[in-house]
């Protein structure tokens, strides 16, 4: 006969913690939930009772069998097994004098995880009397929907207690990201690249927040951009996170916040949920629209025949998106020639002004997409009227909408992604996670459409260390160093691990 399954306490009856009773109980564990709100446990019951019932109008009837609701935790089955989960407020203290009274309720012998997305697991273990019992259990906003658990280890987690939680997550249909106790874990690490770098980018003047935002979207395959997804999460939430991350790292300049969003949150433009944000949401607010440019029907016929040089996935894929007939020549420096007016090449984080100098001919820089056969959008800077004009005309027969901007290194997409990519090598650099539980994180945690070392791959690792050193001789601002392990896979140094 199988054991039975082991019996789950929550505590705290929250948004989270009634998610997380939610997959316990539809996987079949028997749950107690704890809170001292009553008010929270009959809520709790009810949405998670309508939640499963909606699936399944079985459900609702054994919800009742099997969930048990408390204020007081020594009232919870004090069964030896119970696998204890707290999703109460994010505050050290209240945390571990939580798991210390659970650790004397239930006994040696229990698993302690914790739900916090921003304080450090190894000090949360400190404060119970046997650390080796805690552990991280990061769920994701909504817990039943999204498929990403963070399994955290903490310095003196015992490998039983991960791989009972890890097991039980699986179970429970979520896909796990191991990760070692680190400020942001994988997700809210790595996506702080995401927005610093896009605000940097506001903040520089390089283009308006819906500019960027259709970039993200319709070059950079993202659900939606960094701008509206900050007015959806809220930029008090999102600014915090940050400023926590940053004084993690002991304020490390890659994490640093940005003055645009401390002001907006100074101005209690909160996003949504204050109605304004970067966006206004008040009723009849309309959304700006980012303005591409205008395409000069006649631009598209001066433009042939044009000369493909060396080889480059986005530049080809774009020549045959266009229809157009294209000759070729080999190069070291991939480029599309427009004879006698100039050349098209995909930023390597120069501005177009020095690739211009360098080259001694008018130069327009496209921006990076990651799906050149789908993308809808692309940046561009450019030296000269005339050869935009042609770009703009040969990008419209590809059924690709230009929107020039300013002539900043590295552009939007290939800015944005760059940093977020060496982020992720730089976590793994640290040994904080696997590349391939980076990935997965990125994918489920926060709906990337690629994880950052696939995109690294598509790219090269060349690529993205000559973009990155390209950003840090233009700004000389230590964010832009390149991680050590991306050095080493692009350089092929031998003993680069994370290849
Ligand atoms: P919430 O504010 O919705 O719920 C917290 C619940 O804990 C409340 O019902 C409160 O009455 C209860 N509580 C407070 N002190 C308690 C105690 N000593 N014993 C038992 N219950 C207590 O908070 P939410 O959003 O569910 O967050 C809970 C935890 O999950 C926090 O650590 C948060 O950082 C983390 N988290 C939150 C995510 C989110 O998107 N909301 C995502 C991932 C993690």
């Amino acid at each position: 006969m199988s054991q039975p399954l082991a019996p789950v306490c929550v505590i705290g009856a929250g948004t989270m913690g009634r998610g997380i009773a939610q997959v316990a109980l539809a996987s079949g564990h028997p749950v107690c939930l704890v809170d001292p709100d009553a008010g929270q446990l009959d809520a709790a019951r009810s949405e998670i009772t309508a939640r499963l019932g909606r699936k399944d109008p079985t459900a609702p009837a054994r919800v009742e069998e099997r969930l048990t609701t408390v204020t007081e935790l020594t009232d919870a089955p004090a069964e030896p097994r119970t696998v204890v989960i707290e999703a109460i407020l994010e505050r050290l203290d209240v945390k571990q004098d939580v798991l210390r009274r659970a650790a004397a309720h239930f006994g040696e012998s229990c698993v302690l995880a914790t739900n916090t997305s921003s304080l450090s697991v190894t000090a949360i273990a400190a404060g119970v009397p046997d650390p080796s019992r805690v552990v991280g259990m990061h769920f994701f906003n909504p817990v039943p929907v999204m498929g990403l658990v963070e399994v955290v280890r903490g310095l003196q987690t015992a490998d039983e207690v991960v791989e009972t939680i890890a097991e039980l997550a699986v179970r429970w249909g979520k896909s796990v990201a191991h990760v070692r106790s680190a400020p942001g874990f994988i997700v809210n690490r790595v996506a702080r690249a995401f927005y610093g770098e896009s605000l940097r980018l506001v903040e520089e003047g390089a283009a308006a927040t819906e500019t960027v935002d259709e970039l993200m979207r319709s070059a950079g395959g993202f659900r939606m951009g960094p701008f509206e997804l900050m007015d959806l999460i809220g930029n008090d939430v999102n600014f915090a996170v940050t400023q926590t991350v940053w004084a993690s790292y002991h304020y490390d300049p890659r994490f640093a916040p940005s003055l645009v969003q401390s002001e907006l949150v100074a101005a209690g433009r909160f996003g949504r949920k204050t109605g304004r944000g970067y966006y206004e949401y008040g009723e009849g607010a309309e959304q700006p629209r980012a303005v591409a440019a205008e395409v000069n029907a006649e631009a598209a016929a001066s433009a042939v025949p044009v000369v493909l040089h060396g080889s480059d996935d986005q530049l080809e894929t774009l020549l045959s998106r266009s229809g157009l007939e294209f000759d070729r020549k080999d190069s070291d420096t991939p480029r599309i020639e427009f004879p006698g007016m100039g050349s098209a090449m995909i930023t390597r984080g120069r501005s177009a002004r020095e690739e211009s100098y360098r080259r001694s001919e008018p130069v327009l820089l496209l921006d990076r997409c990651l799906g050149p056969a789908t993308a809808t959008a692309l940046a561009l800077a450019s030296t000269d009227a005339p050869l935009t004009d042609v770009v703009v005309a040969l990008l419209d027969r590809a059924r690709v909408r230009a929107f020039p901007v300013a002539d900043v290194p590295g552009l939007v997409v290939a800015r944005v992604l760059s940093m977020i990519a060496n982020e992720a090598w730089e976590t793994a650099h640290h040994g904080v996670a696997t590349p391939e539980d980076i990935d997965t994180a990125m994918l489920l945690g926060t709906n990337y459409p690629m994880g950052p070392f696939a995109w690294s791959a598509r790219w090269s690792t060349s690529s993205l260390l000559g973009l990155l050193d390209a950003l840090w001789s233009s700004y000389r601002d230590p964010r832009y160093r390149a991680s050590y392990a991306l050095r080493s896979a692009a350089l092929g140094i031998p003993g680069g691990n994370h290849e």
